[in-house]
């Protein structure tokens, strides 16, 4: 008897997370590309019962009805799934599984590595050194904004910004503010001070954008926010482009009206070689990097083999998301 089917839609996934796949599943690795186009990922989909994705892949309801009716699961390898149209997921009666906890610290890290970089201006200063920039260094030169001292604010206190927040603590700040829908008490315990995401943006000199994308926090970061920021404030975003007005961002970076951005996750992805971002010296950009070790990525893949597998065995997945 023929195995069932799962579409995997990226290349290089680490081959533990594959072989447990092909145990129990004829596997397909889309090919033509290092990552699939929408086209190819449609022109494969057809009797799959299953697939293995990432956020750069847009599950919607055509993915769907073109998958046809064998399809009983997404299985993304990422905390988000705001690329999931979880309505037509319903509909159809698919289940989506996720992998949070295991990117947790590695997030964390990358955070606080982009939040140093920004401020501190390394991609900038390194630029410099390797392009004949490093000459008669006067007191002022490549000089930033410390973190010591300093209020930070964190847009969305969940797992990865709870780790934000107790690695900050060494950092000897002088405040920590935090959003969320419920008073944090392990955030509570360093310090932490719940506030507004306007009071946040108001008083902060770093602000941290660790929430998921939703309708509800779609541009939580607008024009107004933007606005009412300090005009040093750094910017720091590892959740999701969509998260902030890019447009209004970068007319306020131009205008120098906030000090610099530092971006894991911009609008789209990838950024167009045209954007503005690029050009500018108090933006440092990620290529979305946020869980890139090879230890968590290959943890948060043998966690999508095993969501996929779980749905066939139609046992418990290890990471469900409840909708
Ligand atoms: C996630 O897991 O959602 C990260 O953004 C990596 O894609």
């Amino acid at each position: 008897m023929s195995k069932p089917q799962v579409l995997i839609t990226m290349k290089h996934v680490p081959e533990i997370a594959i072989s447990l796949l092909r145990e129990r599943f004829d596997v397909k690795i889309c090919d033509s590309l290092i990552h699939a186009s929408r086209t190819e990922i449609l022109k494969e989909i057809p009797g799959k019962f299953a697939i293995f994705c990432n956020p750069s892949d847009k599950i919607d309801e055509e993915l769907i009805k073109t998958a046809g009716p064998s399809l009983k699961v997404v299985g993304t390898m990422s905390v988000g799934y705001d690329h999931v149209d979880l309505t037509a997921m319903k509909k159809y009666g698919i289940r989506l599984g996720y992998t949070p906890d295991v990117l947790t610290e590695t997030v964390a890290e990358t955070t606080i590595g982009l939040l140093i970089s920004t401020t501190r201006r390394f991609f900038e200063a390194n630029h410099a050194l390797k392009t004949g920039g490093w000459k008669n260094v006067t007191p002022t030169w490549m000089c930033g904004r410390g973190i010591r001292n300093s209020v930070v604010g964190i847009v969305g206190c969940g797992n990865i910004g709870t780790s934000i927040a107790k690695k900050l603590k060494t950092f000897e700040i002088s405040q920590l503010l935090y959003t969320s829908r419920t008073e944090k008490p392990a955030v509570k315990e360093l310090g932490g001070k719940m506030v507004t995401v306007d009071e946040l943006v108001e008083q902060s000199d770093f602000i941290i954008i660790s929430i998921a994308l939703t309708e509800d926090t779609k541009f939580i970061i607008n024009k107004e926010r933007i606005a009412k920021m300090k005009s040093h404030a750094v910017l720091v975003n590892i959740g999701r482009g969509g998260l902030i007005d890019q447009d209004a961002l970068i007319e306020a970076l131009k205008k120098n009206k906030i000090g610099g951005a530092g971006l894991d996750v911009m609008t789209p992805e990838p950024l167009p070689l045209d954007s503005p971002l690029i050009k500018m010296n108090n933006v440092v950009l990620l290529p979305h990097i946020g869980s890139a070790t090879i230890e968590t990525r290959t943890e948060m893949a043998v966690i999508v083999s095993k969501n996929i597998i779980a749905v066939l065995d139609n046992t418990a997945m290890p990471n469900e998301v409840q909708f």
